[in-house]
């Protein structure tokens, strides 16, 4: 594992500013977990890195568990947070999408069922302290 990086965000201009450093770091086939508490940010996170690729209409997906987008990149976006069990993920595809070596793949709340995560990640953790600070750590694991 190698930390990329980590910040204090004070604002959503700043994570803006973070979405926007975090675009070096991927690659099309890149899995990206995102870990952290509700409200966290790891939508807006998703949201602010999506729009750098002309996507401006993603949307949290915690009830259809899977979203999927395409503008400069394709992106795959997973939340695992009402997943029961793993069966669920896989009877939509799972293996699939993560398989799609064309797309960028985010899953929220990833750590709620790492078995099934690739060895080869980044890992996004957000540490919310208070509403003026985030704290964002960038681990990636190959
Ligand atoms: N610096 C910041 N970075 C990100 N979001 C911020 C920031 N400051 C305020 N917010 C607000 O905090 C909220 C973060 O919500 P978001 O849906 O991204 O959280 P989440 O981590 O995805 O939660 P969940 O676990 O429910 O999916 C948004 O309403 C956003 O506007
Ligand atoms: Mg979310």
């Amino acid at each position: 594992m190698k930390i990329l990086f980590e910040k204090r965000i004070h604002s959503e201009d700043e994570m803006r500013d973070l979405a926007k450093e975090l675009l070096n770091f991927f690659l099309d086939g890149d899995t990206i977990i995102l870990n952290g508490n509700l409200g966290a940010g790891k939508t807006f996170l998703v949201k602010a890195i999506s729009a750098y690729w002309q996507i401006n209409n993603v949307t949290s997906p915690t009830f259809a568990l899977v979203n999927e987008y395409s503008g400069e990149k394709k992106v795959i976006h997973f939340d695992f947070y009402r997943v029961g069990e793993v069966q669920e993920l896989f009877d939509i595809g799972f293996d699939e999408y993560l398989s799609d070596d064309s797309a960028i793949k985010f899953i929220e709340w990833g750590e709620l069922f790492t078995s099934i995560l690739p060895n080869k990640k980044i890992v996004i953790n957000i540490i919310l302290s208070n509403d003026d600070l985030r704290t964002v750590t960038v681990i990636k694991y190959d």
